[in-house]
């Protein structure tokens, strides 16, 4: 379960005070990404939790998309990617929503989702929960469900659970 992965995982987790401004503490997944087989051991414990519960998998760019790639394949199922604005050809459904640092708009292919498909939300970071509720959002208005939202890292003071009420939320790691 993610319980028992949890420490292991945080210790691979860099903390970089003042990037990408000031007082900000960026959490920094790479030395976790970098970790071969520490990387195989979350992603299975990812794959366990979620498996036989959901019908897709959908990442959130950019650094979602490092964690639902390989979690997708594991499961055995697809991965649908929503992308920030322009990136996706048209046509699309658009949300726009608020970061820790900036703002932006998430987009989601039309027709990318089956009518009622389980979905699960991947990002790797839970901070105001501006991205992953806009994610949920289009998920929604795409005609999906979201069965959970799983992230590596819930910022607890930026309380984002609560742009989630309602939705099951996993975190793997909590600072
Ligand atoms: C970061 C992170 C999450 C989001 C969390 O993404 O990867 O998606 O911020 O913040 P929130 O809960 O306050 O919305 P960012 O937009 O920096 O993009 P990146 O993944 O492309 O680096
Ligand atoms: N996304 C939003 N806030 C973040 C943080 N503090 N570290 C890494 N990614 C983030």
């Amino acid at each position: 379960d993610l319980a028992a992965v949890s420490t292991e995982v945080g210790g691979a987790i860099r903390a970089v005070p003042d990037f990408p401004s000031p007082g900000i503490v960026f959490r920094d997944i790479t030395p976790l990404l970098s970790d071969g087989p520490l990387l195989r051991t979350l992603v299975d414990a990812l794959a366990a939790t979620y498996s036989g519960t959901v019908d897709v998998v959908a990442g959130i760019e950019s650094r979602g998309f490092l964690l639902a790639a390989p979690l997708a394949t594991a499961l055995g199922l697809g991965l649908v990617p929503i992308r920030k604005a322009g990136k996706l050809p048209p046509p699309v459904i658009a949300q726009p929503y608020e970061l820790e640092y900036g703002s932006a708009v998430l987009e989601l292919r039309e027709g990318a989702l089956a009518p009622g498909a389980r979905v699960l939300l991947v990002d790797d970071v839970l901070a105001t929960g501006g991205t992953v509720g806009a994610a949920a959002d289009l998920v929604e208005r795409a005609g999906g469900m979201v069965s959970a939202v799983c992230v590596l890292i819930e910022l607890l003071d930026l309380g984002g659970r609560a742009a989630l009420a309602g939705r099951r939320v996993d975190a793997v790691v909590a600072y």
